[in-house]
This record gives C-alpha cells, structure tokens and sequence, in this order.
C-alpha cells in the first residue's frame, strides 16, 4: 500500500478539518514531507502532459535569425491538423459550440480584418466601439431588455470568468462594507471563487436539493446582513441545471440585494429554446430582481474564444466595474472591465457571429441541440447502471451507483470521447453541442457509453485505466489542501519544457 492510500484510509476517518490540520503538521517532518513529495511525483506521473505529436523543434530563447514565415505557417499548420480531429468530429464535451469550416472560416476573416485594433484607442478605432455597444445591445435585448422599462447596459469581456468577476466587483464596490457576503448554490461556476478570492469576498456556499437546483429557502437563510449579491445559474454547469430564478431573484430584491443570474452557458440557448416551445422558467432581466447577468458569446453565441457578456440593471452597477485614472503622468486613463489593451479583432469577430446567426440562427442551432441532447439524455437513461442528474436539458451529468463513473469516463477517453469529470457526488457529464448534431455522433455516443459501462462493470469497482484512479483519489481524498498543492504542481508542469519533446 503506498502512503496515498494509507493517508487516505487514516484521513478519511477523520472530520475534514482534523485531517486537514493533521497533514499540515505532518507534512512540517522532514521524512514525511520527502515520502509526500515522492507521492505528488507519482500522482503527476500516472496524468502525463499532452503534448504535441509529431517532432517539433522546441525555442527556449528567441532564434537568432529570422525564421521563415512560409515554414512557420506549415509548422503552425502541421500543429492544428494534428488537433483538428479532436474537437471536429464531436468527441468532446462544450469545448468548441460551432465549429463548422465555413462558420470558422468566416471569424477569422473577420478577425484578420480587425487584427490591429485595440478599443483603448477609441479615436483610432471607432469600429470597435461600435461592435462592442452593439454586442452589449443585442444580447441585453435578447435577454429580457425588450420587456423591461429599465436600461440594460454592460460591457464585453474575455469570457465567462471575467463577466462574473467584473459583476462581483460592482456589487462589491457598490456595498462598500468590509468583508462583504456572496450567497451562492454549491453548483454556482468556481468563477465566483475567484472572484471572492480576487474581492475579498466571503463565500457562503448553500449545497444545492436533491433535483441539483439552488435550495431557496436554505439560500434565504444565509442571507446575512453583509449579503451583497445572491447568485443563480441558468443552468449551472456541473449538472445543466436552471435554478430557480424567479424565487431566488425575488428574494433577493426584497432583501435589497443584488442578484446575478450566470447565464454564461445557457444565455444563448434559452431564449431560443422558449420560443421553440420548451417549458424555461423565467432567468432573465424580464424578473425585476435580476440586477445582473453574465452570457458567453464564445460559447453558444458561436463566436471565437475569448469574448463573453456582462449586463446590469441600469448604469450605477456598470459604472462600479469601471476603472478611471485621473492624476496618471500617461494621462486622463478609463478601462471599463479588467484588461488594459483589448482585442478588438475578437469584437469584430463577436460581433459578425451575432449577425451571421440572427435569430433564425440561433433557432436552429438551439433546435439541432436540444434534438441530439434528446437522443443522448435517452440514450444514458436506458443504461440500467446509470442515472442522470436532475431534469438537465442539453448539459446532461450522469452517474451510478454500480459502477465506478471515473472509470467509465476513462473508457470512453479510450474511445477518443473528452467527457467533464465532476464530483460531490462523482458524476460525468456532457455539455452537447452543434458539433454533437452531425448525423451519427449522438448515436455513437450511447453505443460507446454502453460498452463502456459493460468494460467498467467487469472491471469491477476499483478505477484503473487511464488517470481514473488519481481523478477519484483527487476527488474525495480528505486533505484538500494536498489536492490543490497537486493542482499547482501540475500547472507548473504545463510551463515546463522538456527536452524529449523534439528535435
Ligand atoms: C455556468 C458557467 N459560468 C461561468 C463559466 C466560466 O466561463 P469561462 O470558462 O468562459 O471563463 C462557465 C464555463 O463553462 C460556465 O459553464
């Protein structure tokens, strides 16, 4: 038995917070402390790190002469091919929302058209503030600004995390208090982590009812006289879920607290899905207690990566998330989200994705999705060994009480699907896009879920292919903060370059 195992057997005996305390201590002794060691290298040894196939030259320091661009392109080239399949052929879960050659095509000419621009220069580039008012314009009104009296404003970020962490800034400096309080589900984005790790924020985290929605009455409960904001998905991305909004909205307005509804996945997608005849409760600014919402256009908006869409009930909010310099020896300085000097290609590309969908677009893509989701979501539900999350739309989570799911997912790594382990509880889901639409692939996916819970059934109970022991390891293992040391050991390792990479 190694001393994981052992720790683990010891640890799991113990309330979290003796274990915790436990390992700080022992890890201080030096043996302990070179056994750990030896164990984190063992543990990142069974998750090697991706890297390209094929022989590439590898540039620690700059070339001394300039390198041919001809040659640089192929190289770039020969690199994507060898990813390309991947993502295009609808293996993995979320990841790339569109993805059709033409559509890809099409952002980056639009991108390459607008490669030079930077919004920060306003009189340099006048396009780029006009993509980005009408981006902001375009999603508020898609999102209940039509049927409000209330001015819907926002900004244009670089995705999901930065429109939840600019929200969470505005209500923070908005509140003014020390030590201000999110009330969030358990299910909420670990976005709004970093965002009270980034504020200064207390975190109150509310373990979400037995339909994986928030509990609103555990949620009123929390509230706290410091409670700045209360938060709801539509829907969450661990289990695909849509919170109660409406409830949860309410309660917070008449507590007199902000409320963000993180609709980062399904911004673009619901407000289809209810003109095509689905039952979506209410998510948007249509509920008056909704004071702010965050919608990806790099995700369902179809659009490339790295924009997303934060919105506020009116321009006292939006007006917290600025930032303004007046006494700077550079001069008078404005910047309204986190970035100083901001992509304006990815605006022109946000901005011509929007356009090229249209409603009818968005329609159709939202139509083909939730009809492959229907046949996948079936497809789980007949797996007698299985059992999917809540009432989930097109992000399904599955998971079982006779398999070991981690070892499920590895298995179906082995058939080149790419699947988002979770836990608490340990569930796999899929987060179904248009790539998942083209003829076969939702089909395919039950055929090779079917094989690869009969593989896991016969494997017995214990996780062993792939890095299926160290993802169920990792996940219930009792000294958390062992987990997030291993966490930073492997981003060390992705910045680390080794020699046996190439020529
Ligand atoms: C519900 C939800 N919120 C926020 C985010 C964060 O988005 P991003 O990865 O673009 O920062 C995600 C990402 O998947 C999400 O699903």
């Amino acid at each position: 038995m190694n001393v994981t195992s052992l720790a683990e057997r010891i640890l799991a005996k113990l309330p979290p917070r003796i274990a915790e305390a436990l390992y700080g201590s022992a890890r201080r002794i030096p043996p302990v402390r070179r056994l750990i060691e030896a164990e984190y290298d063992e543990m990142l040894g069974a998750a090697p790190i991706e890297r390209p196939a094929g022989a590439h030259k590898i540039y620690q320091r700059l070339p001394a002469e300039s390198l041919d661009r001809v040659a640089i392109i192929a190289e770039l080239s020969s690199l994507a091919a060898a990813e390309d399949a991947d993502w295009r052929s609808g293996h993995a879960s979320g990841a790339v929302y569109h993805g059709d050659s033409a559509h890809v095509e099409f952002l980056n000419e639009a991108y390459a058209l607008h490669s030079q621009s930077n919004p920060l220069h306003v009189d340099l580039w006048p396009s780029g503030t006009k993509f980005e008012a009408e981006i902001v314009s375009m999603t508020a009104a898609m999102l209940g600004g039509s049927n409000t009296s209330d001015e819907i404003v926002g900004s244009v970020t670089s995705g999901g995390t930065e429109s939840i962490i600019m929200a969470m800034k505005a209500y923070r400096d908005r509140a003014g208090i020390r030590r201000p309080e999110i009330v969030l589900p358990s299910s909420a984005h670990v976005a709004f982590d970093k965002a009270a790790h980034y504020f200064g924020y207390r975190q109150i985290r509310v373990p979400v009812g037995r339909d994986y929605r928030a509990n609103v009455g555990a949620m009123a409960r929390a509230i706290t006289r410091r409670t700045v904001v209360v938060v709801g998905s539509a829907p969450g991305f661990p289990h695909g879920v849509i919170d109660p909004i409406a409830e949860l909205s309410e309660m917070a307005r008449q507590r007199g607290v902000g409320f963000h509804t993180d609709a980062c996945l399904g911004g673009f997608v619901l407000p289809w899905a209810e003109r095509l005849g689905h039952t979506i409760p209410p998510f948007d600014f249509r509920l008056p207690g909704v004071t702010s919402m965050s919608a990806d256009t790099h995700k369902y908006g179809y659009s490339a990566k790295g924009t997303s869409v934060v919105l506020y009930r009116g321009r006292e909010l939006r007006h917290r998330q600025y930032f303004v310099a007046t006494d700077w020896p550079g001069g008078l300085y404005y910047s309204p989200t986190m970035a100083g000097s901001r992509p304006g290609a990815l605006l022109a590309a946000a901005w011509a994705a929007m356009l090229s969908m249209g409603e009818s677009g968005y329609l159709e893509a939202t139509s083909a999705i939730l009809e492959a989701a229907a046949t996948i979501r079936a497809g789980i539900a007949d797996i007698p060994e299985l059992r999917i999350l809540g009432d989930p739309l097109w992000v399904i989570a599955f998971s079982s009480d006779e398999v070991n799911i981690y070892e499920v997912m590895a298995r179906m790594g082995q058939r080149g699907w790419s699947l988002n382990g979770l836990h608490h509880p340990a569930a796999v889901h899929i987060a179904v896009t248009l790539r998942h639409t083209q003829p076969g692939v939702a089909d395919a996916f039950v055929a090779d879920l079917q094989a690869a819970v009969a593989e896991a059934r016969a494997a017995g109970g214990n996780p062993q292919t792939g890095s299926a022991p160290l993802y169920g390891m990792a996940a219930t293992f009792p000294a958390r903060r062992a987990v997030g040391e291993l966490l930073r050991r492997f981003i060390d390792r992705l910045y680390t370059i080794e020699d046996s990479d190439g020529a």
